[in-house]
């Protein structure tokens, strides 16, 4: 079956591997490219390696990082609700695929709701990161041993055609709010190419993190143990790793900021000096001026009427809202219309 072109979050342009797991060769040729470009940019889907993958995990941790804590409230408190949403009538199988599982913490909710209903269903978690999904499934053999589980390892858009090879209901999770990775034209693409191979029985279910004090927001991204730094500041230890660069990470500070008119929340990685650095994989040096920004990642915060009009662009409907009580996040029940 052919594959849809890949759309990368962050920065849609730069190529991306257009089949599976990103290999090397797909780093290196975007590495390349992203740091040619004014400004020079480098995608947050790279950010999870091995040891990316820890840092997420203990980001997710922080007192400052609500969007993991929000979304798992809401979702404990709605699970009953979401459950019966996902769930086809009649016990018609479901087949429920998530893009970018990550260590699936909160899907594990839903997950030991759907198997204390009995479900007939199967769980396909997606990821780019090999050691992110291997500690999932290990985790999910060893806490939810009846689960049926199919990972596969591969970017966002390699793995919908997995789809259409389904019976029954499909439903996809897209959650803790990745959707907000990608810049605004790119997200409608991506939406529409989710919708694509949905019929109309067919679900999506998408976690926005919802606009609120610019300083919450602020801090989640920039906290005071250093951890979010860590973690930006890690890309540059994959690509000495991975690609022979020579970055002087100390030579490098993590910066971030959150612009309430656009409500994107950009992270940064800052040259503290002229500096030139040389990556061995691609027989290239790139020169850096002092105080010169790669832009690494974006993370958009919403409004509800923002999600509505977003959804029905890309041909969606939306069913159901659930939220937590402080509004801070959207776990937001799509369909396809007009099909
Ligand atoms: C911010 S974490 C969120 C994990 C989980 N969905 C959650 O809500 O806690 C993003 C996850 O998506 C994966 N990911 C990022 N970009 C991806 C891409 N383009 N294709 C597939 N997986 C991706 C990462 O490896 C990581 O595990």
């Amino acid at each position: 079956m052919p594959s849809s072109p890949a759309i990368s979050p962050t920065f849609a342009a730069l190529p991306t591997s257009p089949a599976t797991t990103p290999d090397t060769q797909a780093l290196q040729e975007h590495v390349r490219s992203g740091l040619t470009r004014t400004p020079k940019t480098l995608s947050s889907m790279y950010f999870y390696d091995e040891v990316g993958s820890r840092l997420f995990q203990q980001i997710m941790q922080l007192p400052e990082y609500y969007p993991t804590r929000t979304e798992f409230g809401l979702m404990t408190e709605h699970r009953h609700a979401i459950a019966a949403a996902l769930m086809p009538a009649n016990g018609v199988p479901l087949h429920l695929l998530e893009l970018g599982a990550g260590d699936g913490l909160k899907t594990k909710i839903l997950l030991r709701e759907l198997l204390s209903q009995q479900a007939n269903f199967t769980y396909a978690p997606v990821d780019i990161s090999p050691s992110a999904l291997d500690e999932l499934r290990q985790s999910l053999e060893q806490e939810l041993p009846e689960l049926r589980v199919q990972p596969l390892t591969a970017e966002y858009t390699a793995a919908l055609p997995t789809l259409r090879e389904q019976p029954g209901r499909k439903a996809v999770l897209f959650l803790g709010s990745n959707i907000g990775n990608f810049l605004p034209a790119d997200r409608l693409q991506f939406l529409r190419q989710l919708a694509q191979p949905l019929a109309p029985d067919d679900r999506l279910f998408v976690g926005f993190d919802l606009r609120k004090d610019p300083r919450v927001i602020q801090a989640a991204y920039d906290d005071a143990q250093g951890v979010t730094a860590a973690f930006n500041l890690n890309l540059l230890h994959r690509l000495n790793r991975e690609l022979g660069a020579d970055f002087q990470v100390d030579q490098w500070q993590h910066f971030a900021q959150y612009n309430p008119l656009d409500g994107a929340m950009r992270s940064f990685l800052v040259s503290r000096r002229a500096q030139q650095v040389h990556v061995a994989a691609l027989g290239q040096s790139f020169a850096f001026e002092a105080w010169e920004a790669i832009h690494t990642e974006n993370s958009y915060k919403f409004t509800l009427p923002q999600i509505e009009a977003l959804a029905a662009e890309a041909g969606l409907q939306v069913l159901e809202v659930f939220t937590d009580e402080q509004a801070w996040f959207a776990d937001v029940l799509l369909a396809p219309v007009g099909k």
